[in-house]
């Protein structure tokens, strides 16, 4: 694991953003994505920059289930509203929230992730160490699936939704297998709420109990953080 500590999440933002533009002028086509507030210094970035993501696949990692693409909590809107409306990729993908059949959306989505290998990943990190919506005890050898939301998550992201009732319970999630299948890895975390996560991950021991803790086992990681969220690492 390549560790990087910037000034803040904006110079953070820039680091992760030189990673997207080498990679790329070195052949990267598909695009991990992530939602949440960390990598919103690196979408800034992307839509402030002259790169041209017209040639390049996107493939996200969750969305709600229940929630409409148009509904504003929803990760589909929040990718448009914070990237795709300003720069637009040749296809970008998202779990549909609203699928009928759960087990079809899942396949499709495994098929997706199958036939466009990710390049480039880019990843948040919840407090409990979750990668994506994979909650602490999430096999290591898990593909797309769905997923039940632990209340520690729906209590941190309550704070996007009006009241806490409004958060859906289940998300549809890409898997840590298709996580560690990426090339490279890009880990954004700042502040001091993800202190102990970024501790057990870099630190502790490799255990389902910690989802982000398998990334010691990729052989292509940067974590990119801010002070703060580098304060307990020894
Ligand atoms: C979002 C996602 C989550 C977030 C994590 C951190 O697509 O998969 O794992 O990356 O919850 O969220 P923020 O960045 O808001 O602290």
């Amino acid at each position: 694991m390549k560790l990087m500590i910037t000034k803040n999440n904006i110079e953070g933002g820039d680091k992760a953003f030189e990673i997207i533009k080498n990679g790329m002028a070195n052949g990267a086509k598909v695009l991990g994505l992530a939602t949440g507030s960390s990598p919103l210094p690196l979408y800034s970035k992307m839509v402030h920059s002259d790169l041209d993501f017209s040639d390049i696949f996107s493939i996200n990692l969750d969305e709600y289930y229940g929630l409409a693409p148009d509904n504003k909590q929803s990760y589909h809107y929040f990718m448009q509203q914070h990237l795709f409306d300003k720069k637009p990729f040749k296809h970008s993908y998202i779990p549909n929230g609203l699928a009928k059949n759960l087990d079809e959306e899942v396949k499709r989505y495994n098929k997706i992730i199958e036939e466009n290998p990710i390049d480039i990943q880019i990843l948040g990190i919840g407090r409990n160490g979750h990668i994506a919506f994979n909650e602490p005890g999430t096999p290591f050898g898990s593909l797309t699936h769905v997923v039940e939301l632990s209340q520690n998550t729906i209590k941190a992201n309550s704070r996007f939704f009006d009241k806490i009732e409004d958060v859906p319970r289940k998300a549809i999630c890409m898997g840590i297998k298709s996580i560690m299948h990426s090339k490279k890895i890009v880990l954004l975390a700042f502040g001091k709420a993800k202190q102990d996560a970024i501790k057990a991950m870099i630190e502790g021991p490799v255990t389902e109990k910690v989802p982000a803790s398998i990334l010691q086992d990729h052989p292509d990681v940067t974590i990119i953080c801010d002070p703060l969220a580098a304060d307990k690492l020894s």
